[in-house]
């Protein structure tokens, strides 16, 4: 990250020690959205299992914030229950991060946004004191780095501005960065109100900010909707604060790709490859072996442990957790509440929900594993079935360590297969039963034929 500009880098009010540095971070999330074509509001739009508007909070986390507030207009009622819903409000209080919501209603320009959080701004400036910072982000922008955001931060000069900014081929629709003879940022003006010469500047403002604390609130009463689109510009307020002799630095990205936002669903699709691209990086430098990068999908909140090999065409759903040695896929399917313990394996057209799978356990062929606890050594023959669903509820299916599940057995919930049991292929073991360790049950519907045989070594096939 390069920093162009003379003033002097500093920390924000560092607090020192545990990634806390204070300040507010407000997230403008009140647009409509209404290239989404889609009735969901567009940050709860889910990228890699976790809405856009997830991977901001993020963001914003990574500045270690006082507080986050949240501008909110279109569909702010879907917004608020998914704070609750998704875990995201208690996750920021277990961070120490105040979270507060403000509402823009109509939607009159970025500035009118932050217009729109005025008192509590005001209020944030009172409990912090003057040289705190205050961030801008967008909701609909998932994929700036916490690197960038702490070089904006640093840039930032005593008393004035910092801001990111970015070189594009087609700089189109963007608000472009005027810079004096010297090289210092002057102004931004936005594409529609900009000359010919003004748009032929290819460095173009992402609309990410360290504003200071102290002069925001001033600098917004005085912006005015006099410009091609009637809207109060966040932009108009870098020119107001170099025309009252403060200091602006830009911080220009590394990568302009981090300022991609999200209007389409096609671009979600495009910020999607880039975050998942991200994840994959982070599994594979901890020692996970994923043969075929460009056919799986491994969601945000994945644990997989070192050694693991994850097949081709493998799907992992948030907040699965794998050991380490596992073997996963090929076309296996993880998803929410399973957990596969040290060297379990899952194979081809497998489906995991819910199933905690013991150390070695071995179901590779053709199964849906839904709602089960299975525990150490245990085989999961080719086409099981744990049938979890009986159309009103869920019911839960344990089956002891060591235990052999026939191929086709089909498993009625809630039941039990105990230690070392067996079930003969094609066994379907009704509701309720309870299958006495070492016992071996067969037939339809599953009787018990006394002790299970004790296996035989197998012979290696030649
Ligand atoms: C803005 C910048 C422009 C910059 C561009 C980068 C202004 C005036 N212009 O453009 O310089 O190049 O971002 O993408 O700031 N929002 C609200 N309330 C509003 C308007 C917008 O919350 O009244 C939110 C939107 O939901 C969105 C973000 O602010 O997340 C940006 O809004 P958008 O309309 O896309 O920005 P532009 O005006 O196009
Ligand atoms: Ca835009």
């Amino acid at each position: 990250m390069t920093v162009q500009g003379s003033a002097p880098s500093r920390g924000a009010g560092s607090e020192g020690g545990h990634g806390r540095r204070g300040g507010t971070v407000v997230v403008l999330a009140a647009g409509q959205g209404t290239r989404m074509k889609s009735p969901r509001a567009k940050v709860l739009h889910p990228v890699c299992g976790r809405a856009l508007l997830g991977w901001v909070l993020d963001q914003a986390l990574s500045l270690g914030p006082q507080r986050v507030v949240l501008v909110l207009g279109d569909r702010r009622e879907q917004i608020e229950a998914w704070l609750g819903a998704s875990g995201e409000r208690a996750r920021l209080e277990a961070a120490g991060v105040e979270l507060l919501l403000a509402e823009q209603r109509p939607q009159r320009g970025t500035g009118h946004a932050l217009l729109a959080c005025l008192a509590e701004l005001r209020a944030a400036l009172a409990a912090d004191g003057p040289g705190s910072p205050v961030v801008v982000l967008y909701g609909d922008m998932p994929l700036l780095t916490p690197e960038s955001l702490a070089a904006l931060l640093r840039a930032r000069p005593a008393g004035g501005a910092s801001l990111l900014t970015a070189t594009v081929a087609d700089p189109t629709g963007y608000g472009r960065i005027l810079r004096t003879p010297a090289g210092g940022v002057r102004a931004i003006v936005e594409h529609k109100d900009a000359s010919a010469d003004e748009r032929a500047v290819h460095e173009v403002n992402v609309g990410v900010y360290a504003f200071p604390a102290e002069l925001l609130p001033a600098h917004l009463e005085r912006l005015e909707p006099k410009n091609a689109q009637g809207e109060y510009y966040l932009t108009d307020v870098v020119g107001s604060l170099v025309s009252d002799g403060k200091g602006v630095v830009a911080v220009p990205l590394d990568d302009p790709a981090e300022a991609a936002g999200v209007n389409t669903l096609a671009q979600l699709a495009e910020a999607r490859a880039v975050l998942h691209g991200r994840i994959l990086e982070a599994h594979m430098a901890a020692g996970v072996l994923i043969e075929d990068p460009a056919s799986v999908a491994i969601d945000h909140g994945v644990e997989i442990g070192a050694g693991t090999h994850v097949l081709p065409f493998t799907v992992i759903r948030s907040g699965v957790r794998v050991g380490e040695g596992c073997e996963v896929g090929p076309f296996a399917h993880l998803r929410s509440g399973t957990v596969l313990e040290n060297g379990a394996e899952v194979g081809n057209f497998t489906e995991c929900k819910n199933a905690a799978l013991g150390a070695h356990v071995k179901a590779k062929h053709l199964s849906y594993l839904g709602d089960v606890t299975i525990g150490a050594g245990s085989n999961i023959g080719a086409g099981t079935i744990v049938a979890n669903y009986d159309g009103v509820h869920k019911h839960h299916t344990t089956i002891g360590e060591r235990a052999f599940v026939g191929s086709g057995t089909i498993l009625i919930a809630p039941s039990r297969v105990g230690d070392g049991a067996l079930t003969g292929a094609g066994a379907v073991v009704k509701r309720g039963s309870d299958i006495p360790a070492g016992e071996a049950w067969v037939g339809l519907p599953a009787r018990s034929r006394g002790t299970r045989p004790t296996p035989t070594k197998p012979t290696k096939p030649t």
